[in-house]
């Protein structure tokens, strides 16, 4: 087996390199109090259009780019609210990036879904379009909260959408849940997770609800109208979440993210680790060539912009040494696994364990080395922000 992977990903020399896709959809039913991804509503009249662009950007990629040495292990269809679009559109954008270059084995697949909006003649036809993972965005089981976060379904549309996506032959099925909402009690969360669990997804993304400018959450807030958790609440509900889906079978590999073991989302897993990305539609960021570049975050600009230069790019930044080291920092101390610190010194030709010794002093008993891995231990978690940022380099 292992040495058909090895023929299938390498040519005569180097062995070809992983690659990760994304496509923004960016159309949604109603906007949510707290979200500031760009997504916009009653314009799903404009779906042509945008499949007519997202394609040229696409074909323009390909011409330009050389993606010979990669091979493509995940896709993941996000929003905005994916499921907007017809199975027939997904699809035709699933194979056009197919074509982009070699595919990987058992490539992860994946899409959105909000609950509620996808018959199951539809969830039937993106399974056999090809998407093999479906991530829906719960957010809560209680009314209230539901309601306060403007959500358009109920608790019964999240679970009857869970047992259709079941039906419909999924077997990587995630669900994503907010906490430390206004007005939730300790309980109610925990109520949730039970929930959610009792569904049994392989996997469970749980966020904590930040306040995003430009939102009506933010409105609120900066009135005086809204109220949201004190901090110590707000961690109280990270680490009680956390111990209570480990116990149910749920680790967490991601400091948000917990799963069945081997379930854990490899699309997510590929930005976190430094996988090269190429993303498609508005608002939409790739990573290629140690140069990121984000896209013009507006529809009608972005379908005019990829008319005039096939592309929908905004602006660029190159990745130089220090943001690297800086990115690989952040993003591993948010993992379980930890930073690799063998990894960092072959990359960065340093040993943090010497060139950081202060600032390992002063974290004692919240970070943690073990394996050659650099960890943030239960009494850290919390302040795995500032732990990071006390290790990069500024
Ligand atoms: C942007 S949504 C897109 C998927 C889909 N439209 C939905 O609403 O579930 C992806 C996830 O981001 C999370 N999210 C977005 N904004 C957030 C915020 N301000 N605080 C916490 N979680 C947030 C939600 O849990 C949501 O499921
Ligand atoms: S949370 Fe999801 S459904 Fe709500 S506005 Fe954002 S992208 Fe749309």
């Amino acid at each position: 087996m292992e040495s058909m992977v090895f023929k299938l990903h390498s040519g005569m020399n180097a062995p070809k390199k992983p690659l990760a896709l994304y496509i923004h959809i960016p159309f949604c039913k109603a906007k949510c109090t707290y979200c500031d991804f760009y997504s916009i509503i009653g314009r799903e009249d404009s779906i042509p259009d945008y499949m007519t662009s997202i394609l040229a950007e696409i074909a323009h990629t390909s011409s330009s780019l050389d993606l010979s040495q990669h091979f493509i292990d995940t896709i993941f269809f996000g929003g905005g609210t994916p499921n907007l679009l017809a199975p027939n559109q997904l699809e035709k954008l699933l194979k056009t990036l197919l074509n982009l270059t070699s595919n990987g084995v058992n490539m992860e697949i994946g899409m959105e879904l909000n609950p509620g909006e996808a018959s199951l003649e539809n969830l039937i036809a993106y399974r056999d379009a090809g998407i093999n993972r479906i991530s829906i965005g719960m957010q809560s089981f209680q009314p209230h909260l539901l309601k306060f976060m403007s959500r358009i379904h109920s608790a019964e549309k999240s679970i009857s959408t869970f047992e259709d996506v079941r039906k419909a032959g999924f077997k990587n099925v995630s669900g994503d849940l907010i906490f430390a909402v206004p007005g939730q009690t300790r309980h109610q969360w925990i109520s949730d997770l039970q929930r959610l669990i009792d569904l049994q997804p392989e996997h469970i993304s749980t966020y904590s609800l930040t306040v995003e400018e430009g939102t009506a959450l933010h409105r609120w807030v900066e009135a005086g109208h809204v109220e949201m958790l004190e901090e110590t609440v707000d961690t109280g509900m990270y680490a009680w979440g956390r111990e209570f889906l480990e116990a149910a079978g749920y680790p967490n590999y991601e400091i948000s993210n917990h799963a069945r073991p081997g379930y854990e989302c490899r699309h997510n897993l590929n930005y976190w680790t430094g996988v090269e990305y190429l993303g498609f539609g508005p608002a939409a960021h790739s990573y290629f060539q140690k140069r990121r570049h984000w896209n013009i975050k507006n529809l009608d600009r972005y379908i005019a912009l990829v008319k005039q230069t096939g592309l929908g790019e905004d602006n660029f930044e190159a990745i130089d040494k220090n943001m690297a080291r800086n990115e690989l920092i952040l993003t591993r101390l948010r993992l379980a696994r930890g930073l690799d610190l063998s990894e960092y010194s072959n990359q960065f030709g340093e040993n943090l364990l010497t060139t950081k010794q202060e600032i390992f002093k002063k974290w004692t008993g919240k970070i943690s080395v073990e394996g050659g891995h650099l960890r943030v231990t239960p009494a850290g978690w919390a302040l795995t922000d500032e732990i990071s940022s006390d290790l990069m380099s500024l």
